[in-house]
C-alpha cells in the first residue's frame, strides 16, 4: 500500500486523474470503477477538465461504479446511477449504456450480486477502482463486520452510514435501509485500486485502514492485501498516521520510473 499525503483535495485528485488518464489512454477497453460520495468528487472534476480541456476521451471505456440502494426507483436522483451520471459520466463521453450499476430494483435481488460480479468479469475486470472511506472504516456499502473475501450482495446499512447519507435525502426515514454493494473479494480484484481521503473525520478510519491490524471491523483494511493499492490523504486524514515521516519520506525519494 502507496500512502501520499498532501496539503489538498486538488492535489490528490490531479494525482489519481494521471492513474485514470495513465490507464485510459493506454488502454484499448479500459474498465473504471466508479466511487460515488463526495471523496471522488474533485477527482471527476479534475477527469472533466482533462476531457474538455485536453482531449481526453471516455469513449472507448466501460464503467462499474461500486454500489446501488435497494428500492429506489430507477431515476430516483439519489440512486447512485443517476449520481454518477450527474457529477463526471453525463460530462464525458462515455457511453450510458457501458456505465453499469448494481440492480437495485425489487426483481431478483437474490441474484443481483452474482449478475454483477459476472459482467465486471465478462468486461475483462476493473482496470483501475476508485474509493472512498466511510468513517466506521466501510469501502463500498461493506460496513464492518463484512467479510475480508464477500462478493457482491445486498448489505443491511448501519445506523451511523444512514445518518452521515440522510444529507443527500428530504428526511432520514427516506434513506434505504438496504444496498447492493460490491464485495471486499470483489474489490480486491481490481488491478489497481486509488483510494481517496480527505477531512480529520477520516482520520481515525485511515490509521485503522493504514497501521490496524487486518480485521473485518475495519473493512478498509482489505487494502492491505493488495498488491497495487493507493491512499492519498489530505493533511487532517493523515493526522491519526503513526508512520506519517516515512510515508513522505517514501514518496519523496520515489525514483522517478516507478509511476503511482
Ligand atoms: C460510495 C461508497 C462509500 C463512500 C463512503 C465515503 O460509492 O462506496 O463507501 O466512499 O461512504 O463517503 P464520502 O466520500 O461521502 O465521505
Amino acid at each position: 500500500m502507496e500512502i501520499v499525503i498532501q496539503e489538498s483535495a486538488e492535489q490528490l485528485a490531479r494525482m489519481a486523474a494521471d492513474v485514470i488518464e495513465d490507464v485510459v489512454r493506454t488502454n484499448p477497453n479500459p474498465v473504471l470503477g466508479l466511487a460515488t460520495g463526495s471523496s471522488p468528487l474533485p477527482i471527476y472534476t479534475e477527469l472533466i477538465r482533462r476531457h474538455r480541456e485536453e482531449g481526453l476521451s471516455f469513449a472507448h471505456c466501460t464503467a462499474f461504479t461500486l454500489d446501488e440502494y435497494v428500492g429506489l426507483p430507477a431515476g430516483h436522483p439519489e440512486s447512485y446511477h443517476e449520481v454518477i451520471r450527474n457529477e463526471f459520466t453525463r460530462h464525458v463521453d462515455i457511453d450510458d449504456a457501458r456505465v453499469f450499476s448494481p440492480d437495485g430494483s425489487a426483481d431478483g435481488l437474490e441474484s443481483a450480486g452474482e449478475r454483477y460480479d459476472a459482467a465486471i468479469k465478462a468486461a475483462g475486470g476493473v482496470d483501475v477502482q476508485i474509493l472512498g472511506i466511510g468513517s466506521d472504516g466501510h469501502i463500498a456499502f461493506n460496513e464492518p463486520g463484512s467479510s475480508l473475501s464477500s462478493r457482491t450482495r445486498l448489505k443491511t446499512l448501519t445506523a451511523q452510514t444512514r445518518e452521515d447519507n440522510a444529507r443527500f435525502f428530504d428526511s432520514l426515514d427516506q434513506v434505504p435501509i438496504h444496498a447492493l454493494t460490491q464485495g471486499l473479494g470483489t474489490i480486491l480484484e481490481a488491478r489497481r485500486l486509488v483510494l481517496i481521503a480527505t477531512g480529520a473525520g477520516k482520520a481515525q478510519a485511515v490509521a485503522n485502514m493504514v497501521e490496524g491490524p487486518l480485521a473485518a471491523f475495519c473493512p478498509g483494511s482489505v487494502l492491505q492485501l493488495h498488491n497495487h493499492a493507493i491512499v492519498l490523504v489530505d493533511e487532517a486524514a493523515a493526522s491519526g498516521l503513526t508512520h506519517s515521516d516515512y510515508y513522505r519520506l517514501s514518496f519523496d525519494r520515489k525514483p522517478a520510473w516507478q509511476k503511482l
